[in-house]
């Protein structure tokens, strides 16, 4: 279901049930989300991004957030529960996309939004032109790599002591043209 929203919020907002029906629209992110972007990266990663580079995608359409209303008395008001940072690399007339950065708030895991939003990203990067898709995972991040495979991700190759802590990344690939 797609819904126009009127009023200061960001146009194009598209509905998607997940979870135990709660209801999650997933959106553009605007300047006013960032600080509720970055508690959640703050709580997700041991080696965050700092708001500069969040800042730095705003106007990306693959940078996008994961909203539900706040519950408050403003009828206007939302909370981030998730987002997604995508962008798309050109390569010599075989655009590929890159996703960058991806977490829900941790109270809020398990109920679809994740799959959600890493589905409306590819969505957006196969719109645009992208070919095939590459991520960096943590080695040992398994919830986040089987979200991958159930997106047709597959293992490329190892970047060795990637990370500060000196863990390996896995580079994982899919091509949208096989899904
Ligand atoms: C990875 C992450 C974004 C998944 O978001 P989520 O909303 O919890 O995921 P969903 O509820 O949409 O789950 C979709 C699928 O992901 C996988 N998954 C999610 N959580 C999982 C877990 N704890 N263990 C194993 N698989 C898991 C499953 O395949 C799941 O499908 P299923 O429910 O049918 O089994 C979330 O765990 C997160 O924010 N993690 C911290 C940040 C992070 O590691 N980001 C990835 C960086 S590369």
């Amino acid at each position: 279901m797609t819904l126009i929203r009127v009023g200061r919020k960001p146009p194009a907002v598209t509905t998607t049930g997940v979870g135990d029906g709660d209801e999650v629209r997933i959106r553009q992110a605007v300047q006013a989300d960032l600080l509720a972007v970055l508690r959640i990266e703050r709580a997700s990663f041991p080696q965050p991004w700092p708001f500069s580079a969040f800042e730095r995608y705003l106007g990306e359409p693959g940078f996008l957030v994961a909203v539900e209303d706040s519950g408050r008395d403003d009828s206007d008001a939302e909370s981030v529960v998730g987002y997604v940072v995508a962008d798309l690399v050109p390569n010599h007339g075989r655009a590929f996309g890159h996703i960058k950065d991806i977490a829900v708030h941790p109270d809020r895991r398990g109920e679809g939004v994740g799959r959600t939003l890493l589905g409306r990203a590819l969505a957006v990067l196969g719109t645009r032109g992208a070919r095939s898709v590459k991520l960096e995972v943590r080695a040992s991040n398994d919830p986040a790599i089987s979200l991958y495979e159930e997106f047709g991700f597959e293992f490329l190759r190892t970047l060795p002591r990637y990370y500060d802590d000196g863990e390996d990344a896995l580079i994982l690939v899919v091509d949208l043209n096989d899904s």
